[in-house]
């Protein structure tokens, strides 16, 4: 068993004093509830930069970008703490598992896709990013005209995938929680 993956959680106020689950890593665990916040507030920020009135848009615009630019870096962390830590094995039946793999797996890759997306196209359309307001970003690409608008829209369906694979995830943990009854919601807290 690797240190990254704990058995139960019996020390924990509120969890189930039981031994007979395994849990996510604390790294994994800190993550994954780092970049669900911050996802959280930035997909909102996002849709209402089109409803912006003008005084506050580039309000919005920095809000977004900013923390939107930190996810992408949480989420290379991430990366990098699946590929050398042991994942608790996922229960159910093989559909199940292999529903589960599929949804974290392309929450994986769509957490990476639109931060870089979204960089790249506000680079391209010539408006490099100032992260907080702090920090000037290099930019990879400079102001590109020509492949601004395929970035855009690469974020913007990137984003409804997104939402659409929220909508699963959340839908799996109530049917854990609420109808299977099982621990799987203890295995991320
Ligand atoms: C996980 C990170 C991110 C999420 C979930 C996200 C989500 C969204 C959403 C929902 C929209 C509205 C799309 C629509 O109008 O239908 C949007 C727009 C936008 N986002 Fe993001 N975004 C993220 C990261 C970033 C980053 C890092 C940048 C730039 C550094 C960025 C730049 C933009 C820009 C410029 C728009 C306006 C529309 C466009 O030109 O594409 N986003 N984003
Ligand atoms: C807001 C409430 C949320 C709850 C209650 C929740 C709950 C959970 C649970 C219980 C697991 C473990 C599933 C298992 O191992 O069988 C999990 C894993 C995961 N969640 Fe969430 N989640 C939430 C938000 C989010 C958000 C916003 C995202 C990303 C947009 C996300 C992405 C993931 C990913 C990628 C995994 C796989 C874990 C890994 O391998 O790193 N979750 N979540």
């Amino acid at each position: 068993m690797s240190e990254r993956m704990t058995i139960g959680a019996q020390s924990q106020v509120g969890l189930p004093a039981d031994a007979s689950y395994a849990r996510y890593g604390t790294p994994a665990r800190l993550l994954h509830w780092a970049v669900a916040v911050l996802v959280l507030a930035t997909w909102p920020l996002g849709l209402m930069i089109g409803y912006a009135k003008k005084d506050v848009v580039s309000t919005f615009y920095l809000l977004h970008e900013s923390l939107g630019f930190l996810v992408l870096w949480l989420m290379l962390i991430r990366v990098g703490n699946k590929l050398t830590s042991k994942s608790p094995p996922l229960d159910g039946s093989a559909i199940e598992r292999f529903a589960a793999s599929a949804v974290h797996g392309l929450l994986y890759a769509v957490l990476i896709i639109m931060p870089v997306s979204g960089f790249l196209a506000t680079n391209a359309h010539g408006f490099p990013l100032n992260w907080f307001g702090l920090v000037e970003v290099w930019s990879p690409i400079g102001k590109s005209p020509d492949i601004a608008w395929t970035l855009s829209a690469i974020h913007e369906w990137s984003a409804w995938t997104l939402l659409c694979l929220f909508v699963l995830h959340i839908g799996a943990v109530l049917f854990h929680h609420t109808i299977k009854r099982d621990k799987t919601l203890y295995r991320i807290l």
